[in-house]
This record gives C-alpha cells, structure tokens and sequence, in this order.
C-alpha cells in the first residue's frame, strides 16, 4: 500500500513548514511545493531528520503553468494525491491611494488565483479517491485594517471559493475547507509581550502548531461530512468586542 500524499504550498517556513512537519509525523509522503529553494530544501532536512521522508519541488504557485507541472511530477512519481494545503501567501499592504494594479495582481494571483488552480490540478486526481483540500485564509478575510484591501480581497476570496470547489467536487468525495489563522506568530515567540496574549480569549497569541492541528484535523479522513466551510482560528480575536 502506497504512503498517503500530502502536498503544502509554501512550506519552506511558518505556518507551512509546520503543517508539512504535521503531515509527515502522520507517516503522509509530504511534497514541499515552494518558490525559495533554500527554505525548501531546509523543511525536508527537517522531515528527514524526524525519520520521515519528503521531497521538495520548487513552485511558483502564482504561475498556472508551475502548478501543473508540479502536480504531475507528483502523480508520475506517487500515483496519487491525499491532501493539497493550499498555505502559501504574501501579506502585502498599502495605502489604498497608492496601490497600483502590479501589487493588487501579485497579491491576488498568490493568494487566491493559486487556490483555484492547485485545487483543480490535484482534484483531477482526486476524483477517482477521494481528498482533502484545505485552504488558507485569515481573519483578515472578515475584519480589516487600513491598507489591507488587496489582501482581504484575496482571503475573502478564498472564503467564496472553497464553498464554490466544495460544491463541485462533493460527489467526487473531495471535502474543501478553509482556516481563518489569526495572530499565528511565526516568529520569535518568546519575544511577544503580555499585552499582546492577554487580549485574546485564550490568553495567548496563536502558533504555527495551532494551525497544523486544525489542517490535520479537517484533511482527516473521518471528516467527510465536514465541507464547504471554514475554521476560525484566531484565540477569540474575531469574538471580541473592542468599544472603549
Ligand atoms: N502568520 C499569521 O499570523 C497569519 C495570519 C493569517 C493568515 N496567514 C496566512 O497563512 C499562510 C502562511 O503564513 P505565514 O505567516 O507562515 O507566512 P510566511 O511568509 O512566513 O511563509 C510563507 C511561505 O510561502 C512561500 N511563498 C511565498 N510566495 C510563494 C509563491 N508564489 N509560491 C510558493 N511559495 C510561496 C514563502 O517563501 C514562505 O516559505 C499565508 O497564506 C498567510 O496569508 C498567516
């Protein structure tokens, strides 16, 4: 029995690289689908430092045609496809004047372009198995910032097109879900002060593993009744009332 085949966009750090740590310590054959070689390669250090294997295979997810060939370097070499993460995303921001169409178009293309494609490549695989897309979004898809309008277009988007792929791909026993991550810091987390935990419910400010739990949790293969949707993960930030 061939190993189950996970594919993480943008797993070269963060958020991406955790939830590929996530699917190989569930014995998935993990496919790091990256732009940066460099952090590439580190995450399958990683992995195979854990005793599991996993291979790198550097993409471009805002290219349709880098996509393509991606998904079927992986269908030639494992014949199948379990689960595609579709993580990796730019945050860019901007004064709304000043936004011009370049920056818009990257930010989309990366974002939410991307999800579309990447789902439709491996869903065509999928139709004869079954599989668990899981999208990427952000709280910022439902609560904005000034500036953020590129960027919360493309997580909204997200949000419309999960529904949308899930509608599509049901009878194909192909669930579509997405994670609204809120604060998930992917840096130095020791250096987050206490006003920064404390306003959340939770009374901490979230972590790339918070996310990996929620990815493995919606790609498991008992939950094929959960589809169409999206999970808040954000320590209560979205819930909160901020009136002063
Ligand atoms: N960290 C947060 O607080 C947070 C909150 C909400 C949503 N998110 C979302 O979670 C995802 C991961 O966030 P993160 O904080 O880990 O980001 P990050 O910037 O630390 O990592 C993103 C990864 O994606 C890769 N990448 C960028 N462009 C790419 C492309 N065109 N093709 C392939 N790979 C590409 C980068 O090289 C990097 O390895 C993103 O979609 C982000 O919008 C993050």
């Amino acid at each position: 029995m061939r190993k189950k085949v996970a594919i993480i966009t943008g797993s070269g750090r963060g958020i991406g690289k955790e939830v590929a740590l996530a699917f190989a310590r569930k014995k998935y054959q993990v496919i790091v689908a990256e732009i940066d070689t460099t952090l590439g390669k580190q995450t399958i250090d990683e992995i195979n430092e854990m005793g599991e294997a996993a291979v790198f295979v550097k993409t471009d997810v805002s290219k349709v045609d880098e996509i393509e060939a991606m998904v079927e370097h992986v269908v030639a070499e494992y014949k199948r496809i379990d689960v595609l993460i579709n993580n990796a995303g730019i945050s860019e921001f901007c004064d709304v004047f000043e936004l011009d169409e370049t920056q818009w178009d990257k930010v989309i293309n990366t974002n939410l372009k991307s999800v579309f494609f990447a789902s439709r490549a491996v869903a065509r695989v999928m139709k004869n198995t079954g599989g668990s897309i899981v999208n990427m979004a952000s709280t910022r898809a439902v609560m904005s910032e000034s500036g953020g309008e590129a960027y919360a277009a493309s997580k909204g988007g997200i949000l419309a097109v999960t529904h949308a792929l899930a509608a599509s791909l049901g009878s194909y026993r192909i669930t579509v879900n997405a994670v609204l991550p809120g604060w998930i810091e992917t840096g130095k987390y020791e250096r987050l002060k206490e006003h920064h935990h404390k306003q959340h419910f939770s009374g901490r400010v979230g972590k790339p593993d918070d996310i990996a739990r929620a990815c493995l949790f919606l790609a498991s293969k008992e939950n094929d009744f959960i589809t169409g949707t999206h999970l808040v993960v954000d320590g209560g930030m979205t819930r909160k009332m901020i009136y002063k």
